[in-house]
């Protein structure tokens, strides 16, 4: 083994030992907590919003954890086992808990999230999807309001008093396209009594892999009035596919850079009927030159994008996968569309864009779980400073999960 693998081992042992300890010490307080009244169990919690006022969070982990896990007892009849509330310290910690499918995250999120509530200051819970979001908040919402907490949903369909509302909870559910554009909108309102959002705080990522990971690099736009018409696109494609390369401009790959030569501007100028390409006023000219030549020249069909259905749809170079929906900016796109000869759409402009991976880093604390990160490990280490932990399993796993087998052809697989 070599010695990063085996120091970054060595790191976790440490690690997950000590993250047992401290379960241990919750688990310690079951009877003391089991025998209290639903009333008394109910007071723990602004008693331990008391003692927030001269202590920290983790000052009061082992209360606060104790009494969310005789709560959801109580309230849904399931309590949490040690490994859960070894899966509640990591995410309490801003790490990304990794456990197995089937394991219990959903309830292993109660714990971290009562916790991080008690500050007041507001906690949010990322799902994939608004089926998810308020499953959640249905399912693991009533723990937290016997407990005194306020519980919230954010969805597509709502009003922007109506998201207002929801995010003045201790806790709100939502899913992260729907946060990531509550957060662009906010970013374009004139008045900031308009905004929906307060300061983000701690989030706690389902599937985190798939968030962070996955589409992390994926950004969210919103987009304004339309621009340009489709005929100069059309018009300066046909022109550029007339042009040679090496005689007419000059192609570097690996800038991903398209440069007329001398000649080619000759052409273009005596083509477009303008004095001098570079003068001031025929900048968009220039640009739609540019844009068509990086259409024709650099991005294949196929790598870079397919068409499907008479559309371009993007290929992500991260993936493989299609992302259907997704358009290139500055009029890349409507030059592919012209290129491939499909319809052109309407260019639009972006208002307000940014990528999941830097809306997540603007909280406070971020913390995941998932069935599988240890793959992952790196990137959530280098990109979010966070470090993935595997949970032991409740009880020992009786399914072998074998590593993928990868083969060069088809015939040496079978
Ligand atoms: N401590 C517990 N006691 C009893 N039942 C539990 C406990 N924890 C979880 N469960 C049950 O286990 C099932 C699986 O839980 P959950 O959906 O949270 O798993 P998961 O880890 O999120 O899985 P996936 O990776 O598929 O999303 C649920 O039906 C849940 O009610
Ligand atoms: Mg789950």
């Amino acid at each position: 083994m070599n010695n990063l693998i085996s120091s970054l081992f060595n790191f976790d042992k440490k690690r997950l030992n000590q993250i047992e300890k401290k379960a241990k010490e919750v688990d310690a307080l079951s009877s003391k907590y089991r025998s209290m009244s639903d009333d008394e169990l109910k007071a723990m919690t602004p008693q331990l919003k008391e003692r927030l006022i001269t202590s920290s969070l983790d000052d009061i982990l082992v209360d606060a954890f104790a009494t969310a896990r005789e709560a959801a007892y109580r309230v849904i009849g399931e309590y949490p086992y040690l490994v859960q509330i070894m899966g509640g310290i990591v995410l309490h910690d801003g790490d990304i808990a990794e456990m197995k499918t089937g394991e219990g995250k959903t309830l292993t999120s109660v714990l971290p999230v009562y916790l991080n509530a008690l500050s007041g200051l507001g906690v949010h819970v990322i799902t994939v999807n608004e089926y998810l979001a308020q499953r959640d908040a249905k399912w693991m919402g009533q723990i937290h309001e016997f407990l005194g907490l306020s519980v919230g949903v954010n969805i597509r369909a709502m009003t922007p008093s109506q998201k207002r509302e929801a995010f003045l909870k201790d806790i709100t559910y939502t899913t992260n396209a729907e946060i990531g554009f509550d957060y662009l909108r906010d970013n374009m309102v004139t008045d900031v009594k308009e905004r929906v959002l307060r300061a983000l705080n701690f989030a706690l990522v389902d599937e985190v892999d798939s968030i962070l990971i996955d589409e992390s690099r994926t950004p969210l736009i919103i987009s304004g009035g339309q621009r340009q018409t489709a005929n100069i696109y059309i018009s300066v494609d046909k022109f550029v596919k007339r042009l040679v390369e090496g005689e007419d401009f000059e192609k570097d790959v690996k800038s991903r850079v398209v440069t007329l030569t001398e000649a080619g501007v000759a052409k273009s100028e005596k083509h477009f009927q303008v004095a001098n390409l570079y003068d001031l006023k025929n900048t968009n000219l220039v640009h739609h030159l540019q844009q068509a030549l990086k259409a024709n020249y650099i991005f294949a069909k196929d790598v870079e994008y397919v068409v499907q259905e008479r559309q371009i749809v993007i290929v992500d170079q991260f993936t493989g996968r299609l992302m259907p929906g997704r358009a290139y900016s500055d009029g890349l796109h409507q030059a592919i569309e012209a290129k491939e000869n499909v319809p052109i759409k309407q260019e639009t402009s972006t208002m307000a864009t940014i990528t999941y991976q830097n809306f997540f880093r603007l909280y406070k604390k971020l913390s995941g779980m998932t069935g599988t990160a240890k793959t992952e490990e790196e990137e959530f280490l280098s990109i979010y400073n966070m470090r993935v932990m595997e949970i032991p399993t409740n009880r020992p796993i009786a399914r072998e999960d074998l590593p993928d087998a990868v083969y060069g052809t088809k015939k040496s697989k079978i």
